[in-house]
């Protein structure tokens, strides 16, 4: 979470910082802030809430930083101290000569301050970063080195850290550092940028150099170095970003989330090409590493993820046990990394993530890695913390995201998951020849289906507004669909704040159903196959306690519209694919719901798109 941007060249910074802060409120949005050198002095400006708060008062100060080509720039999401001004960054040590903007948490921040309060440091903020500012100031103070002060504060920080640091006294220096946060320099002509991520930077240059754990660099107007934790100079890999610009736009439409679902067919036949050639050719997939050997004796796989990435694994567990028969096991990892896993070299660990630097994930997926597990990662982000430590690495290509609620990439890593799954059929030769090439043939069958669904999404508008008053929600599926029901509750919870649960629904009266009467609307994701008629059964169950029921079906039975008040019709597929089709109309349902209750639909409160604070 926050998102840092740094800037130093020939241009007029503040502008810069703004524009990459802009890229990166998706990190965090409780408060903003810039530091820049003016001709006098560095300045500091900040504001509560939303970067446009921060924009009102540069607005005010423009005069002040008109010459301005270097600074600091930082958006937060709130872990130690409330959200607001004070606790905002950039942070200065006591004579304002030293600036710092901080991703990460310090973890050993309450014994630095008090022995920093011991030195005489006075604390203004309840923020953990201060403690850093504090302590670079005074290595500084010994050494008259920026760099050099970074370097030995850094080995005294436990924890996570990206940090950009300005001096009052190096007015031609950006220091920058990291470790178990993601940090990139992008490298222009006589200027350098520094950033969270790619979106900061992506307008301006795509010539960067990622930054690997304890590495500093120091950028000069006309050049940079790079050092390793013992302060030598080390190589630079300057690599070409392969990211457009374009990618980050709204294209028309009113919000990031309404976009990122009308691009599930094209992000689906994207995937496909090059991988699924035919109904009667093998899957194609070289970025598995493990020879074909190892995955035909493969008994055991784990897969870790956080939120909807988890979705998407409880999916591709159901998936590969039943094309694979490969017994498989899904965790949160945030709780995985805190009891005796049983994983060894013997176990393929994957790790599912957009973002690809979500704190609990990479934490599990380095934990499995040590010992001696094969992983496999499936990410929206190749250049990512976890790319980097993959064995295999699986890219879903979906394209940046940029709404906090993910839609496009849990489709893409669905589709991975399918193709991860058929591959692995393929070779153990455990699915008939008939049912691989019939899931083959209607897989590339799914991005018109989806097209159709959003083709009528004024139907489905219709009936969020018509739910959209609603406290709670439940989502109600059995079998590979039960969690599309956590998905769905998900984005609902996340965007409009109603309290939805998703359950399987052969668990409905086992308690929750209790909770049913006329205010409560249940949604059964009544898709046709194996589970069908018990799901109807339970629906049938609901609607006896007066339940608001509403269907989301591939079903044309007459006989659901006594059951159903609303009835949401989808294009007919195969059970065993469901699960692609099922979601979009969910997407769909919490979106509008969001947009007419008026909240914030791409930024929604208390949320981050990158989590990475464990
Ligand atoms: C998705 O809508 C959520 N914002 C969130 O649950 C997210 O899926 C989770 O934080 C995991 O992120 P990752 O996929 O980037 O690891």
């Amino acid at each position: 979470m926050c998102g840092i941007v740094g800037y130093i060249g020939n241009k007029s910074v503040v502008d810069i910082l703004v524009n990459g802060l802009s890229q990166l409120e998706y990190r965090g949005y409780d408060s903003a802030g810039v530091a820049v050198q003016t001709s006098s002095k560095i300045k500091v400006y900040k504001a509560e809430g939303k970067l446009e708060n921060l924009s009102s008062v540069l607005m005010q100060h423009k005069s002040e930083f008109a010459d301005s080509t270097m600074g600091i720039g930082h958006i937060r999401w709130a872990t130690h101290g409330a959200p607001n001004v004070i606790n905002a960054h950039p942070h200065t040590c006591n004579c304002g000569n030293l600036v710092i903007v901080h991703n990460g948490i310090i973890e050993n921040y309450k014994e630095l301050k008090v022995k920093l309060e011991a030195k005489g440091a006075k604390f203004r903020s309840q923020t953990d970063t201060e403690a850093v500012a504090h302590l670079i100031a005074y290595k500084y103070e010994e050494t008259k080195d920026l760099t050099e002060a970074v370097r030995l504060a850094t080995q005294e920080l436990d924890g996570a850290y990206a940090l950009c640091v300005m001096h009052n006294n190096e007015k031609n220096k950006l220091i920058a550092t990291k470790r178990n946060a993601p940090l990139l320099v992008g490298v222009g002509e006589d200027e350098y940028y520094v950033a969270s991520d790619v979106p900061a930077i992506i307008p301006y240059t795509k010539k960067a150099m990622y930054l690997n754990d304890n590495q500093i660099v120091e950028l000069s107007r006309s050049e940079m170095k790079l050092f390793n934790s013992n302060g030598e100079p080390i190589p630079q890999k300057v690599e070409i970003l392969p990211w457009e610009p374009v990618a980050l736009s709204k294209m028309g439409y009113k919000h990031f989330m309404l976009k990122e679902i009308h691009e599930q067919p094209d992000v689906i036949r994207n995937i496909l090409v090059g991988k699924l050639h035919s109904a009667d050719s093998q899957i194609t997939l070289d970025e598995v590493k493990l020879d074909k050997q190892t995955l035909k004796d493969l008994n055991r796989i784990q897969i870790i993820a956080c939120g909807t990435s988890l979705h998407a694994a409880m999916i591709g567990k159901y998936i590969i046990e039943n094309f694979c028969g490969i017994a498989v096991d899904v965790e949160a990892s945030s709780e995985y990394i805190y009891r005796k896993t049983v994983t060894d070299k013997h176990t393929l660990v994957i790790g599912v993530s957009q973002s690809g630097e979500t704190a609990d994930t990479l934490t599990a997926i380095k934990q499995a890695k040590a010992r001696g597990s094969h992983i496999l990662i499936i990410t929206n982000r190749p250049d990512s913390a976890m790319a980097r430590e993959a064995d295999s690495l699986v890219p879903v290509n979906a394209g940046i995201e940029v709404s906090v609620a993910a839609t496009k990439s849990y489709i893409a890593q669905l589709v991975s998951f399918y193709l991860l799954a058929l591959y692995m059929a393929e070779i153990k030769g455990s699915l008939d020849e008939s049912v691989l090439k019939s899931l083959k043939s209607e897989l590339t069958l799914v991005p018109q289906k989806i097209e159709q669904i959003l083709s009528h999404k004024e139907d489905i508008q219709k009936c969020a507004q018509h739910y959209a008053n609603t406290k709670d929600f439940i989502y109600v599926a059995r079998g590979i669909n039960f969690p599309t029901a956590l998905e769905g509750a998900l984005k609902l919870k996340e965007i409009s704040y109603i309290n939805a649960t998703g359950y399987p629904a052969g668990e409905l009266k086992h308690g929750p159903i209790a909770m049913l009467d006329e205010s409560m609307p249940v949604l059964s994701i009544l898709m046709k196959g194996s589970v069908y008629e018990k799901l109807l059964s339970n629906s049938e169950e609901a609607k006896a306690r007066n339940a608001r029921m509403i269907a989301l079906t591939n079903s044309t039975s007459e006989k659901l519209k006594e059951l159903f008040e609303f009835i949401i019709e989808v294009p007919d597929i195969q059970e065993l694919l469901s699960p692609l089709i099922a979601m979009v109309p969910l997407q769909l349902i919490a979106y509008y719901i969001a947009e007419y209750l008026g909240k914030d639909v791409d930024q929604p409160r208390n949320l981050a798109k990158s989590v990475t604070v464990e």
